[in-house]
C-alpha cells in the first residue's frame, strides 16, 4: 500500500467519527503547537504555510539531483567513547554504499572544485577542461590552494568532518537509503540520546518525567537554544520513523507508511507527561535556525565561480539557478530568527560561551560514530554535520560575500562540498518533518477517540 492509499484508507475508515471526535486526538498533540515560538519573533502557522507551499516542493526537487544525492561519508569510524558491541541486527539498518560506477565522474574530483571556487573562474574552467587539477594549475593558483589549506577554517567549525579522502569514506546515494523506521531502539539507542542530553548539553540533566521545558526557564538563551536544537533534531528523526514506518511485509514487498499510534506515543501530550507538544515546538525552532542560515549564505552561492559541479555543465547551471531561487525564497521569509541575539552581551563571556558551544557540538558529532544502526548513523551524521554547518554560517567571524576581496589577506568564508551537501539535506529532513506534521494532523483529526 502506498502512502497515499494508506491515507485514503485511513480517511475512509474513520470518516464516520469525524464530527463526534472533534479532532481531540489531534488536539492532544497540536494544541500547544500554534502561535508564537519562544525566543524568536515567529509563529507556527507562518512556518507551516511557508514551508509546505514554497520551500518543500522546490527543495525536494533540488535534493534529488546528482550533486545533492551523493554524500561522502565514513561510516566506519570507531566509537571514541565506549566499545560498541551489538550491530543493529535488523536488515532495515543496512546502508548500501555506491559502487564506483554509480557515482558521476565529475563528483569524484569535485572537492577541488569547491576549493577552487573562490580563486578564479578561468583557472577553474581550465582545470575542468583538462579533467584534473594538478598539472594544469598556475603557480599562483597552486599557491592560493596551499594558502587556503593553511588558513583552513577549523576555528569556525562546530562539527567534526570526516576525512573524505580516506579510503574508508564512501559515497552513499541518499535517495536509495532513505531515513525511515529501522527498529533501532532500546538501551543502545537510549545510550546515544542520554549521552547527548546528559553529558553534552552543558550539564543540564533532564529529569525523567519532569517537564524539560518549564525546567529550562532559568537558563541563558544560548543554552536553551542549544537544547532546543538537539530536541528538534530528535523530534524530526522520530517523526520520520513514524511517517515511514514498516507497516507490513511479505515475500514480495515491504509497506511503508504513517503509523499514527507511533506518532502519538511520542508526541501526544497525555502520553508524554506533557512534553510532546514542546518537542514539536523545538522542531519549528530548529527549522527557523536552519532557514536563517540559508538566507545568510545566499551571497556565497551567488559567486560566479561557484558551481554545483557534477561534470554536466547544462544541468549544473540549471541546478545552480534553482538553488539560488530557493535561497531567495528563504531570504524572503518575513520573520527570520535574529542570530545576533545569541552570544551578545559581555564580549569575553560571549566568546567563552561560543567556544563551549562549539566544543559541545563537536563532541555530539563524534557521538554519532557510536550509533550502531548504520542507516541511523548515516542520517545522524549528515544531520549533525548539516546543523554544524548552519552554526558555522550563523556565527562565523568571516564575511560572507558575493565578491570575495582578493587583496584581503584574511581568507573569506568557505564551505566544502561535504558541508554543502549536508546543509541542504539536513534542512530537507526538517522541512519534510514540518510537512509530515500536516499529514499527521489530518490523520489524527479523523481517528476515533
Ligand atoms: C542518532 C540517532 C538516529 C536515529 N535514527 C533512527 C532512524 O532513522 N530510524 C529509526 O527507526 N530509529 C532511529 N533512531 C532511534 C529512535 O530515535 C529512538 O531512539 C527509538 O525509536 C526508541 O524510541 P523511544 O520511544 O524509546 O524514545 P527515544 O526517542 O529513544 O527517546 C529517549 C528519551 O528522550 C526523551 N525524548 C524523546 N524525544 C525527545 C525530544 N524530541 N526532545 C527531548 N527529549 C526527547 C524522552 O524522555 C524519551 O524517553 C535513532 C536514534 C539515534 C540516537
Ligand atoms: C596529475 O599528476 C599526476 C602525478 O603527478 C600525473 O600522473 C597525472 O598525469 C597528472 N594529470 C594531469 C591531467 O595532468
Ligand atoms: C563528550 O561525550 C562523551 C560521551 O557522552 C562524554 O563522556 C564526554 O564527557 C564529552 N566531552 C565533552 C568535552 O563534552
Ligand atoms: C504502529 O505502532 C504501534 C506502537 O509502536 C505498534 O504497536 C503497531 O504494531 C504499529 N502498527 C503497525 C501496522 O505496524
Ligand atoms: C579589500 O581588502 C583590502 C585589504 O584588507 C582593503 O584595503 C580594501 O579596502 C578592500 N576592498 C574592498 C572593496 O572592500
Amino acid at each position: 500500500m502506498t502512502m497515499k492509499s494508506f491515507i485514503l484508507l485511513a480517511l475512509s475508515l474513520t470518516s464516520v467519527h469525524m464530527t463526534t471526535a472533534a479532532g481531540s486526538a489531534a488536539h492532544r498533540c497540536f494544541c500547544q503547537v500554534t502561535g508564537t515560538l519562544d525566543d524568536c519573533a515567529c509563529d507556527v502557522e507562518t512556518i507551516d504555510s511557508f514551508n509546505n507551499k514554497e520551500i518543500f516542493p522546490k527543495l525536494q526537487k533540488l535534493l534529488s539531483s546528482d550533486y545533492f544525492r551523493f554524500y561522502k561519508v565514513n561510516l566506519n569510524n570507531p566509537c571514541p567513547f565506549w566499545t560498541d558491541h551489538s550491530q543493529c541486527g535488523l536488515k532495515y539498518c543496512a546502508v548500501k554504499p555506491c559502487t564506483p560506477g554509480e557515482v558521476p565522474e565529475g563528483l569524484k574530483s569535485s572537492s577541488y572544485k569547491v576549493l577552487l571556487s573562490h580563486i578564479d573562474l578561468e583557472e577553474c574552467e581550465k582545470a575542468e577542461k583538462l579533467g584534473a587539477v594538478n598539472g594544469s594549475l598556475s603557480d599562483e593558483t597552486r599557491q592560493a590552494l596551499q594558502e587556503w589549506k593553511k588558513h583552513d577554517d577549523e576555528s569556525d567549525r562546530f562539527c567534526m568532518l570526516d576525512d573524505v579522502d580516506s579510503p574508508e569514506s564512501q559515497y552513499v546515494d541518499l535517495l536509495l537509503n532513505p531515513e525511515r523506521f529501522t527498529g533501532y531502539k532500546g538501551p543502545e539507542a537510549w545510550r546515544i540520546w542520554n549521552s547527548i542530553y546528559e553529558e553534552n548539553c552543558f550539564n543540564l540533566f533532564l529529569i525523567k518525567g519532569q517537564g524539560f521545558y518549564r525546567w529550562l526557564e532559568g537558563l541563558c538563551v544560548e543554552k536553551r537554544a542549544f537544547f532546543r536544537l538537539i530536541s528538534g533534531l530528535h523530534a524530526s528523526i522520530n517523526i520520520h520513523l513514524s511517517a515511514r514506518y514498516l507497516l507490513d511485509e511479505n515475500w514480495f514487498e515491504m509497506k511503508w507508511g504513517h503509523n499514527v499510534s507511533e506518532f502519538q506515543l511520542r508526541f501526544d501530550k497525555e502520553l508524554t507527561e506533557g512534553e510532546g507538544p514542546n518537542r514539536l515546538r523545538n522542531l519549528y525552532f530548529l527549522y527557523l535556525i536552519e532557514l536563517r542560515a540559508l538566507a545568510k549564505i545566499l551571497p556565497y552561492f551567488e559567486r560566479p565561480a561557484f558551481h554545483l559541479y557534477t561534470g554536466q555543465p547544462t544541468e549544473d547551471n540549471e541546478k545552480k539557478k534553482s538553488l539560488l531561487e530557493l535561497l531567495h525564497i528563504a531570504k524572503s521569509f518575513p520573520l527570520h530568527f535574529d542570530e545576533t541575539a545569541l552570544f551578545a552581551g559581555n564580549k569575553k563571556e560571549a566568546m567563552k560561551l561560543k567556544e563551549d558551544f562549539k566544543l559541545t557540538f563537536k563532541n555530539i558529532s563524534r557521538v554519532m560514530d557510536c550509533v550502531e544502526c548504520f542507516k541511523c548513523r548515516l542520517w545522524g551524521k549528515l544531520q549533525t554535520q548539516g546543523l554544524g554547518t548552519v552554526l558555522k554560517i550563523l556565527f562565523s567571524e568571516r564575511q560572507i560575500e558575493a565578491m570575495p576581496n582578493t587583496s584581503n589577506t584574511n581568507p573569506s568564508f568557505q564551505l566544502s562540498r561535504q558541508e554543502i551537501v549536508s546543509l541542504f539535506n539536513a534542512f530537507g529532513r526538517i522541512s519534510t518533518s514540518v510537512r509530515e506534521l500536516d499529514n499527521f494532523r489530518s490523520l489524527l483529526s479523523n481517528i476515533k477517540q
